[in-house]
């Protein structure tokens, strides 16, 4: 019988009874609980709320399974040296889909001058093609890649931007400092779904928002330091971008006084785009400890030194 630690007490009424069932479908004889004596421990289930943050005393846990997608207030923690693995859960990719495409959609047809039309104007502006929008998608990894196909699919000329070089079906691939530069000229509808690490900070930054089209969209899933805040409301303010979509920000909750809120082309979402869901989560979860039981490696694994 192994013992796995579920370290996030704000979460515990969602995931009391889908996870022992997961791990049970899976075949693993566990128990799951909110304390034990931390030599007892197997593995840690892991989110950012929780208030475990030495984990020194765990000498005989395998791994430490973080529910979030994004690691960043984790992977720098000098007492984890247990391996860590990120959330790569089929339901929240699909509901990033949802929220890239909504998005994208609302900007692309312009929908806002009809839902907002107090002059009850009728102005027949007709919207390009969607294949005459070009789309760059900034991180292709498991979200950023689903977004990508998603928008492809819908026959947005779709560039993807990473680290290394990568190969995704009806995605033009870039990758290095030139490529971003070229994933970013003429970019009508911008998507950053990078994770935040030292080399991903102000990405968006005055020099590379000044690439984009002119009027450009840029939607933020990702991580607020990503963009240089400033340089964003500068290019908001001469036009050179047109809108920015943003669900993630540098403080969180972003604060009342802060210029996004008030402003005419800025929409705020509260860090909703995509969440982590039980029942889905826990299957993931129990398949990532069969494979460790079963000596597999582990799935998803950081790379403490990339930060991702
Ligand atoms: N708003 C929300 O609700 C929400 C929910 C979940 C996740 N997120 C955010 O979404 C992020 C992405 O998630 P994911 O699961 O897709 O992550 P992932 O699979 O780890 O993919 C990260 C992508 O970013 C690229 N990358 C990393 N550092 C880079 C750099 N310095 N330059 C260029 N590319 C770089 C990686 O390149 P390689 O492919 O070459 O490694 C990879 O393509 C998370 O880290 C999190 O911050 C937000």
């Amino acid at each position: 019988m192994i013992t796995v630690l579920f370290a996030a007490p704000d979460l515990w009424g969602e995931y009391s009874d889908v996870l022992p069932k997961a791990l049970s479908d899976a075949g693993i004889a566990a128990q799951v609980v909110q304390d034990a004596a931390p030599e007892t421990v197997d593995y840690i289930i892991y989110a950012p709320s929780a208030p475990l943050q030495d984990f020194t005393p765990f000498t005989r846990t395998k791994a430490v399974l973080s529910l979030w997608a994004g690691v960043e207030r984790i992977v720098g923690n000098d007492t984890l040296t247990q391996p860590l693995c990120r959330m790569v859960d089929p339901s929240l990719t699909e509901s990033m889909v949802e929220w890239v495409v909504g998005h994208a959609l609302r900007h692309h047809l312009g929908i806002d001058a009809h839902i907002v039309n107090p002059g009850h104007v009728w102005n027949p502006v007709v919207p390009p093609l969607a294949r005459n929008r070009p789309v760059t998608v900034l991180g292709l990894g498991a979200l950023g890649t689903a977004c990508a196909q998603a928008l492809a699919g819908l026959n947005f000329p779709v560039t993807g931007w990473s680290r290394t070089q990568k190969s995704v079906s009806g995605v033009k691939c870039l990758s290095g400092e030139d490529g971003l530069r070229q994933a970013l000229t003429g970019a009508q509808i911008v998507v950053t779904l990078l994770p935040r690490t030292p080399g991903t900070e102000n990405t968006l930054n005055a020099d590379t928002l000044a690439l984009t089209a002119r009027g450009a969209v840029i939607l933020n899933p990702g991580r607020g330091p990503l963009i240089d805040d400033a340089a964003l409301l500068d290019a908001l303010e001469t036009g050179q971008i047109g809108h920015a979509t943003l669900d993630v920000f540098r403080v969180e909750p972003l604060p009342q006084d802060h210029a996004f809120w008030a402003h005419r082309c800025v929409t705020v979402t509260p860090h909703i785009a995509a969440d982590t869901r039980a029942s889905s989560a826990s299957g993931v979860i129990a398949e990532n400890i069969r494979r460790a039981e079963a000596g597999q490696p582990l799935l998803h694994r950081v790379d403490r030194v990339l930060g991702y």
